[in-house]
């Protein structure tokens, strides 16, 4: 029996930064970005979008087509918890108007929460056959003004239904996967911008590709020509080429730069415009992918390598199912990236200053452009949203 993703739906915030724009106020030069690390363009989340809002807009065409009725597991993958106890996806939950009858559980390691999610949610279905998971991947990407991480800012959220008998991917049982115990990146409670070490996260990224690619390998028998195409995690998408170069030399295939293209390029698209989406990264690659690739990519095998700082990191495929187009949303995530409102610098600086208070007191949010649902406030220590559809 085939299990894997069977719908794929993708949502960023209504507003974006040129990287032009952060290139003129930091006085750099707009190609060390758009060239040097690949990024165009920032996702930037409005005072009353947050992790839920962004997720539950995710999985609303889902739920418009009755795909959430018979799952009975909400796995919510971030690394922007909104709360040290009760799991966010628990607030989807009810935004989606779910059945009760759904084990919600919210996961955490940096980026890669949503791979183990995937995987959690696969043995979940082997189990039950006949039942079905909700992944949900959705995160916040935020460095300090004017830090070398700033310009790969983003955010965005992936819902991904997983069932027997998937329609858009298989995943296959073989994966390589490898923790170790670093400090590339990571925020403590009391911070709202991550720290990192920048390029020693970008060594440790590859490092833990290699040590995950060779035990998918032993594992798999499989080799790099076994691949049509590679989902790698984005941070920016120069890391995911840089990555790919590196395992193809390591394995004595060195790689041109046209043929790389033609296996990472489409994977690419969204993330150069959305920025870093932490764990939903890697899926936001998957979707661009789908969603853009001209060829018909039925019966193809896709390498994918999540990687979450701290670290775990983990390579495994899937194969993309026949008849898959018929069942994206490529015309509304096309429409969603088409739409999106520019912020100028000042715009930007004064939303990254906002933040969601935190002296306990009442508030109420400005009502910004969001998707279906809303961060409207906080009342009693508790976070309110609301429903802008029927
Ligand atoms: N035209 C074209 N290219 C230019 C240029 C110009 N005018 N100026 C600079 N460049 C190039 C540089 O040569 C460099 O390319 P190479 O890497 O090929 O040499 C590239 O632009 C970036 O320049 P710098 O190395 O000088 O950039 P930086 O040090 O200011 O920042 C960074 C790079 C450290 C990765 C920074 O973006 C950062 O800290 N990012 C956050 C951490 C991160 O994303 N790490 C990735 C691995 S960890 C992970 O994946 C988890 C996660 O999601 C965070």
């Amino acid at each position: 029996m085939n299990i894997g993703i069977d719908r794929l739906s993708f949502h960023t915030s209504n507003y974006f930064v040129d990287l032009k724009t952060l290139a003129k106020a930091r006085s750099v030069d707009a190609e060390k970005y758009y060239v040097g690390i690949g990024q165009e363009k920032m996702g930037i989340p409005s005072p009353d979008e947050d992790v839920v809002t962004l997720a539950a807009s995710a999985a609303y065409p889902l739920m418009q087509d009755g795909e959430l009725d018979d799952v009975e597991l909400l796995l919510f993958a971030t690394e922007c918890g909104i709360d040290q106890s009760k799991a966010a996806g628990i607030y989807v939950h009810g935004l989606l108007e779910m059945s009760a009858r759904c084990r919600t559980v919210e996961l955490k390691q940096a980026c890669y929460s949503g791979t183990a999610g995937l995987q959690f949610a696969i043995g979940f279905v082997a189990r039950n056959p006949d039942k079905k998971a909700l992944v949900i991947t959705s995160d916040i990407a935020r460095y300090e003004l004017g830090s070398p991480g700033e310009a790969t800012q983003g955010c965005g959220a992936v819902a991904m239904l997983i069932s027997a008998n998937p329609r858009l991917v298989a995943i296959e049982p073989e994966s390589g996967y490898y923790t170790d115990d670093v400090m590339d990146f990571w925020r403590p409670n009391y911070r709202s911008e991550a720290l990192v070490d920048g390029k020693y996260s970008t060594r440790v990224y590859i490092h833990a590709l290699l040590e995950s690619w060779k035990q998918y390998a032993e594992e798999s028998g499989r080799a790099l020509d076994d691949f049509d195409r590679f989902c790698y995690h984005i941070p920016f998408t120069k890391m995911a080429e840089k990555a790919h170069q590196k395992l193809a030399r390591k394995l004595g295939i060195p790689i041109e730069k046209k043929e790389m293209q033609a296996l990472l390029e489409e994977s690419l698209r969204y993330s150069r415009l959305t920025g870093n989406c932490y764990s939903a990264s890697m899926y936001v690659g998957l979707t661009s992918l789908l969603d853009t690739s001209e060829e018909d990519l039925a019966g193809k095998r896709i390498g994918l390598y999540s990687y979450g700082s701290g670290c775990v990191a983990e390579f495994f495929s899937g194969v993309i199912q026949s008849g898959y187009r018929e069942f994206l949303y490529t015309e509304q995530h096309r429409n969603l990236l088409e739409n999106r409102i520019e912020l100028t610098y000042q715009q930007y600086e004064d939303i990254f200053n906002y933040g969601v208070p935190t002296d306990g007191g009442e508030y109420v949010f400005p009502q910004y452009k969001t998707g279906p649902f809303r961060f409207s406030g906080i009342s009693q220590h508790k976070r309110e949203y609301e429903s802008l559809v029927d």
